[in-house]
């Protein structure tokens, strides 16, 4: 009889995501009339910019062409799209990245959650709580976890808090961990990480032997200077850090799918017997064999983003939802409600009103005025009387949207 890997029945309902659509799909089926506005997940809604799909559709007519058709690409991504990201957004920053160190891919989600195929069941985890639900659930699937308790919190994970209270900061563990997932800007809350910030998690990886896993997936939104948008613009990162990173938020490539993972050379983690391992290798091994590349034309398009015309369109596709969380932000507090985040970062997140719990407060906003957001405890415990509320969406529509929560919550 076939068995089925029982960590799976360990998970909390559905994932966030699904899970929300599902409470939408039933209102949505109950009232038709309703608008309802999703300010849920965070998908883009803006048109792909114009010089990637210029790339893109030149890319379709080489496939047309036996002279400039291409068969099964390099796994770790073309060479020309590689060269471009290390130069473009590591070397210009200062960071020592070699294009051979960069892995092209079909999302973050995908490289955070295949990425503990290289690393042992034994390692202990941190992760932020509140928290991007999949570095959480695929180690609950890989088994590093016990059950959950009635929060939500796993045992044998090691939750560093971030809230109001530590104004949204991450604490360094009493414990000796192994590997850390960190998010700046991050997602859920928007919040950033300084320099110094990074500084102490890279020394404290460095002294412990840990690995940083870096989520970079927002780092476009950056607006102060002072800001790191990569772990490598600190000291050190390159013995301790692996860092993903996405097109999806900053060019529009959700639908598309494209991101990049970087596995410095001198990375190394232990193998059982005490020996010193490349996880570069690892990760080259794990992809050759898992992964056949992301196609040829998607690879053109976001090598477009880098030309001229296509940093300009990424610029002003940024700048538009960077907008709209100002919107977002300004409209709240004017009514009287506590946000954070949204300002070097496309998520804004808000304190629940009336002290309503973050489902409690799902529910009322989509029964009453029809606006869905994501509820902050679907991101951890700590995450209970918060909710997140994207800046991806049309202008329109979070006018529309802010008019009708502040019309009802206005404090
Ligand atoms: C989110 O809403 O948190 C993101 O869209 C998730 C993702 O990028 O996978």
């Amino acid at each position: 009889m076939a068995t089925i890997n029982d960590n799976y029945l360990k998970l909390k309902a559905g994932y966030l995501f699904p899970e929300i659509a599902r409470r939408v799909n039933t209102f949505a089926e109950a009232n038709p009339d309703a608008q309802i506005i999703k300010l849920g997940i965070g998908d883009v809604t803006e048109p792909l910019p114009e010089a990637c799909r210029t790339a893109m559709v030149k890319a379709v007519e080489d496939m047309g062409d036996r002279a400039t058709f291409k068969g099964y690409g390099p796994e770790q991504g073309y060479l020309w799209l590689r060269e471009k990201i290390a130069a473009h957004d590591y070397q210009a920053r200062g960071c020592q990245v070699d294009a051979s160190e960069i892995f092209i891919s079909d999302g973050s989600k995908c490289d955070t959650g295949n990425i503990l195929d290289i690393f042992g069941k034994n390692n202990t985890i941190a992760v932020t709580d509140p928290v991007y639900p999949v570095y959480v659930d695929t180690n609950v699937m890989a088994g590093h976890t016990g059950p959950a308790n009635e929060a939500g919190e796993y045992a044998g994970l090691t939750y560093l808090p971030m809230t109001a209270d530590n104004d949204f900061t991450t604490e360094l563990p009493n414990q000796k961990v192994d590997l850390i997932y960190l998010c700046f800007p991050n997602n859920p809350t928007g919040a950033t990480a300084t320099k110094g910030e990074l500084k102490k998690w890279v020394d404290y990886a460095r002294e412990n032997g840990s690995i940083i896993l870096f989520d970079a997936a927002y780092e476009a939104f950056i607006t102060d200077p002072t800001l790191p948008h990569s772990i490598y613009e600190i000291d050190g990162a390159r013995d301790c850090a692996i860092e993903f990173r996405s097109f999806s938020k900053n060019a529009g490539f959700t639908g598309t799918r494209c991101a990049l993972t970087v596995v410095p050379k001198t990375l190394t983690a232990k193998a059982a017997d005490g020996s010193d391992v490349d996880l570069h290798k690892l990760w080259s091994r794990r992809q050759s064999t898992k992964f056949n590349g992301v196609s040829y034309i998607i690879q053109r398009g976001a090598e477009a983003v880098y030309s001229e015309a296509g940093q300009a369109q990424i610029k002003g596709l940024i700048n538009f939802y960077l907008e709209n969380a100002k919107i977002i932000r300004d409209k709240l507090t004017a009514a009287g409600i506590k946000v954070y985040g949204g300002v070097n970062a496309p998520y804004v997140w808000v304190k629940t009103p009336k002290g309503m719990s973050s489902w409690e407060f799902f529910d009322q906003l989509l029964q009453t005025v029809h606006v869905v957001g994501t509820p902050g405890s679907g991101f951890g415990a700590a995450g209970e009387g918060y909710f997140r509320i994207s800046a991806f969406n049309s202008r329109e529509n979070v006018e529309e949207a802010m008019k009708r929560i502040t019309e009802k919550y206005k404090l």
